[in-house]
């Protein structure tokens, strides 16, 4: 070391700006770590803010040209000066040996906050949706997630019972951005950046998680899953770490000379005493797997063959294979007669007929009729199994026959799929006289294993095309089986009817709706914090560009991921119908089975997260901006204080609010009134008067302090 050291010297005596950049190089590496991950953490890391007015002081990168699809300007300038009646800026290029300065219409240029600056957060409400009653409300939040989380230090510190995410996975093909800029295949610091961007919001995501008993679930595949288990142990050393395998396609994706991928991985990491519970769910699956049609489509009760015959619970399905491959040619082992007597009841399986063969030369057996795999058009088909397969499944008693059809001429032929099969097997249902039913919750309890193989985790149906029905014609890639997230969290708050949950890579919104199915199932009051930013897909931000449109304007943000996915989503799923006001069509399926346009009993609040100016000296606008961060921390639930009151005061569903401290004592009076409030905000520079106040409170109501410039109560550095 002391040979590099002499060396630095002379080099910082030679030419001090190397000579100090070289230092700086050298620390970092001396504290990098001497085992574990090592990478670079290529700070800063910077957003860009297109809804946010510019303002002196500002860093702003220049907007492309209209129309252009070139990758933009990406260094970083600060505005000295702002001309308003030319509406033009005064820029000085920053990071530069060369100073620079140019002029540019504020139009053209666009907002960048660097994680290391101070920001001021606020929200602002973009809607809401209310069904729930007195629920406490979900929230979406359309904002960068590491600023997002920041917040939330505010108003969930040690709060938090569960996180759930699926971070984008690196896959190289422009899945993510760092720093503005789409972090491809053949980046040499593919791997780094990615680890330092993980690693900047587990940090603060940790800050977040009550350290007595929570869980971070996150979602990953083969490409960063070494890494990202390195990274959380050593961010989390004190929690317990397991890592599941999860099969999310049965059919495989193709990978080039690899083998074919079926399924990702998800970490699970426990804090305190949090561990897994038994669960009955995943008996359930199994057997309500079955619901899933043989193409992993959503079974529909409409394009099951003889529906009518399958029983409420649909675990009778049609005996007649239909479709693509169904008829007699594809399958000649398929076609043979199945003799039901008169009464309709089975009696045997017949031989399957030769090639060519008419069905008029078989013989029946006295007493019965021969049912064929015949279509109403009189076409021949084939039945869905071999019939060795149809003879056991007869003995077994898994194969009946049901309401006589006029028009086929017999009596429809179902039967249990393999799955319902393997389910009784495992005595996770029972069959009586035909009757299907699953076995009492309370009495069967499952430890979860460490691979789920799970149909209803399929992606591809249970999320793509589930997704599809709720925002028809709205593309989102990679959503996760609604299914997979409900019962990944329910190991973990099945038993906290209030959990918090967060999830900030929210994606579509899934976590939120996998939320509101489990609150259905028990009536809990579990609340989801989605945070999402508003970046528009690769693809689609080309067509807009060539359109002339750029971030900011309104008919490009309206394209944005929060904007055009995860809220309406969440709104669809609680109203039960499709933006275009359409009952959504369908039912959900496995645990809790009812149709998707029943929406559910919830509310849900729309925020976009602001970056307010330092010195705001509208006091009512920056109290409005805050306004819900304090809603937010007691509770979310109810009425909110969005103004500043004139009284002085004001008291609402959970919190009370004192602006005016000599208008204490009808403030106190308030909040002894009220049911269920959990904070007083007073707001006072005058910390002996703040603890004065405090002691007059009753029992279970939590004293915080606000400072009388309001921003300041939620500035945060980061110190990078
Ligand atoms: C893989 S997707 C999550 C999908 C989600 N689980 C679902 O089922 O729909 C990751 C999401 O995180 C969002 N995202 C990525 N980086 C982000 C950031 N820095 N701040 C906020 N959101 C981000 C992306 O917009 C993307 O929609």
């Amino acid at each position: 070391m002391s040979r590099l050291t002499d060396l630095l010297a002379k080099a910082k005596a030679k030419d001090s700006l190397l000579g100090n950049d070289l230092e700086r190089e050298f620390k970092l590496l001396s504290s990098r770590l001497p085992f574990g991950l090592n990478f670079e953490r290529h700070s800063p890391e910077a957003v860009e803010l297109p809804l946010r007015p510019v303002r002196k002081g500002d860093k702003v990168r220049m907007l492309p040209e209209r129309g252009s699809v070139k990758k933009s300007d990406q260094r970083l300038w600060q505005v000295k000066a702002i001309h308003k009646a030319r509406q033009i800026a005064d820029l000085e290029l920053l990071d530069t040996a060369e100073p620079e300065t140019q002029s540019v219409l504020l139009a053209d240029l666009i907002v960048v906050a660097e994680f290391r600056d101070t920001i001021y957060p606020g929200l602002v409400s973009t809607g809401k949706v209310t069904r729930g009653g007195d629920k406490p409300f979900h929230t979406v939040i359309n904002g960068e997630n590491y600023h997002v989380l920041k917040a939330l230090t505010y108003t969930h510190r040690g709060k938090v019972d569960a996180i759930y995410i699926d971070p984008p996975y690196n896959s190289g093909a422009k899945d993510w951005k760092y720093n503005n800029d789409y972090v491809e295949d053949d980046d040499l610091y593919r791997h780094s950046k990615w680890l330092a961007m993980m690693e900047r919001r587990l940090v603060v995501a940790k800050e977040l998680l009550n350290p007595a008993d929570s869980v971070l679930i996150v979602t990953i595949d083969e490409k960063e899953y070494l890494r990202l288990g390195l990274l959380l142990e050593q961010i989390f050393s004190e929690a317990k770490i397991q890592m599941v395998s999860s099969v999310i396609n049965p059919f495989g994706v193709a990978r080039a000379g690899q083998f074919a991928r079926v399924d990702e991985y998800i970490f699970i990491v426990n804090f305190g005493q949090s561990v897994p519970a038994q669960t009955p769910i995943q008996t359930l699956q199994v057997g309500d797997s079955m619901q899933v049609d043989n193409d992993g489509a959503l079974a529909d009760k409409d394009k099951a063959d003889e529906s009518l015959e399958a029983d409420k619970t649909t675990y009778w399905f049609s005996f007649m294979r239909a479709g693509s491959n169904s008829s007699r040619s594809h399958s000649p082992g398929c076609f043979y007669p199945i003799f039901v007597s008169k009464d309709g009841v089975i009696k045997s399986i017949g031989q399957p007929l030769p090639k060519g063969e008419s069905k008029e030369n078989v013989k029946t057996p006295e007493g019965t009729y021969a049912a064929w795999p015949v279509n109403e058009a009189g076409g021949e088909a084939v039945w869905q199994a071999s019939h060795e397969n149809a003879k056991q499944l007869l003995s077994s008693g898994y194969m009946r026959s049901g309401r006589f059809n006029k028009k086929l001429g017999r009596h429809s032929i179902t039967y249990l799929r393999e799955g319902t099969v393997e389910a009784i097997a495992n005595g996770f249902l029972t069959i009586d006289n035909g009757q299907i039913n699953r076995v009492v919750e309370q009495t069967r309890t499952y430890v979860g294993k460490s691979t789920w193989n799970i149909r209803s985790h399929n992606a591809t149906s249970q999320g793509t095309k589930l997704l599809g029905r709720i925002l028809p014609r709205r593309k989102f890639p990679y959503p996760k089986s609604l299914y997979a997230v409900e019962d990944a969290l329910r190991f973990f708050v099945a038993q906290k009817p209030n959990a918090i949950i967060l999830d900030f890579f929210s994606g579509s919104g899934t976590t939120a709706h996998a939320v509101m199915r489990l609150n259905r199932q028990d009536g809990g009051r579990r609340q989801c914090i989605s945070v999402t930013n508003n970046e528009v897909a690769a693809d689609e931000q080309k067509a807009l560009r060539e359109q002339g449109l750029r971030p900011g304007d309104a008919e490009w943000e309206k394209h944005g991921i929060c904007d055009y996915i995860t809220k309406p989503r969440v709104a669809a799923a609680i109203t039960g119908k499709t933006p275009a006001g359409e009952p959504i069509k369908g039912d959900y399926k496995f645990t809790d089975e009812f149709p998707m346009a029943d929406g559910f009993e919830e509310n849900a609040e729309f925020f976009t997260l602001t970056y307010e100016a330092k010195n705001a000296v509208n006091h009512n606008l920056a109290y409005e901006r805050i306004a819900p961060l304090l809603w937010l921390r007691a509770g979310a639930q109810g009425h909110r204080i969005d103004k500043l009151p004139l009284e002085g005061w004001a008291v609402a569903g959970t919190y009370g609010l004192l602006t005016e401290v000599d208008q204490v004592t009808p403030f106190i009076h308030a909040v002894s009134a009220a049911n269920g409030l959990r904070i007083a905000y007073i707001v006072t520079d005058d910390d002996r008067r703040f603890q004065a106040i405090s002691k007059r409170l009753p029992d279970g109501v939590e004293p915080v302090r606000l400072y009388e410039s309001y921003l300041s109560n939620f500035s945060f550095a980061n110190g990078e």
